[in-house]
């Protein structure tokens, strides 16, 4: 079997740092709002799957970013918020993603997309950052109403290539998701851009990288 690597997208292939030019217009301090922001859609995520109380990540990112505003001192209407929830459909590309989806793909492998995004929103980011025409599928927590790292959303990876979890390149930037991943039984590979400290908690990454231009070596063996 040709490898198939499945991709995080949001913090992964796709650079949340570029929300700061829509936060802008109601943070006078864009990147620790977005910092804020993205730290608290996370913990949302997290007692959302725990607490069995699914809402979509569209609605988990609209109460992170009135918690973030208050956090920060900030008026956010209404319409503020919505405007804010839609900026991640134009959330900017890494520079290393499309060489390494583009490299990838040339040598055969298949490159796909698991998400905490809603369909709608995801296929829409995709689409703005010029990444859809590289990944053969995306697949949504959505489906199945729990937001990763429950297993069941890893399940969506092997129900749909119908395969083994250590069939699996699973390509995170998270370390939380990559832990996730590999104690679902995935080889995962940890795209650690900003050099962070390595989780402390589960199985760790098969590998470690400092970007997606690694991937290639990875899965095709140097
Ligand atoms: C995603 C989250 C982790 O794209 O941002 O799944």
């Amino acid at each position: 079997m040709a490898p198939v690597l499945v991709f995080d997208l949001f913090g992964t292939l796709l650079d949340i740092a570029s929300l700061r030019d829509a936060a802008a217009a109601v943070a006078p301090d864009a990147a620790a709002f977005v910092a804020s922001w993205r730290e608290k859609q996370i913990a949302y995520s997290f007692a959302s799957a725990i607490m069995d109380r699914y809402e979509t990540f569209d609605a988990i990112t609209g109460h992170a970013a009135r918690f973030a505003a208050a956090k920060h001192g900030l008026a956010l209407d209404a319409a503020h918020e919505q405007r804010l929830v839609a900026a991640w459909e134009n959330v900017r590309a890494y520079d290393d993603t499309v060489p390494a989806l583009e490299a990838l793909r040339s040598r055969g492998a298949t490159c796909a997309v698991l998400t905490n995004g809603t369909p709608v929103r995801s296929a829409a980011a995709m689409r703005n950052a010029g990444i859809d025409g590289l990944i053969d599928v995306t697949l949504s927590v959505d489906t199945v109403r729990v937001f990763k790292p429950d297993p069941r959303v890893y399940t969506l990876v092997t129900d749909h290539y119908r395969c083994t979890p250590e069939q699996i390149v699973f390509v995170t930037a998270n370390g939380w998701d990559a832990t996730g991943a590999a104690a679902f039984g995935m080889r995962v590979a940890w795209c650690n851009r900003v050099g962070a400290p390595a989780e402390c908690f589960g199985p760790p990454p098969t590998w470690t990288m400092r970007s997606l231009g690694e991937l290639e070596a990875i899965a095709f063996g140097g």
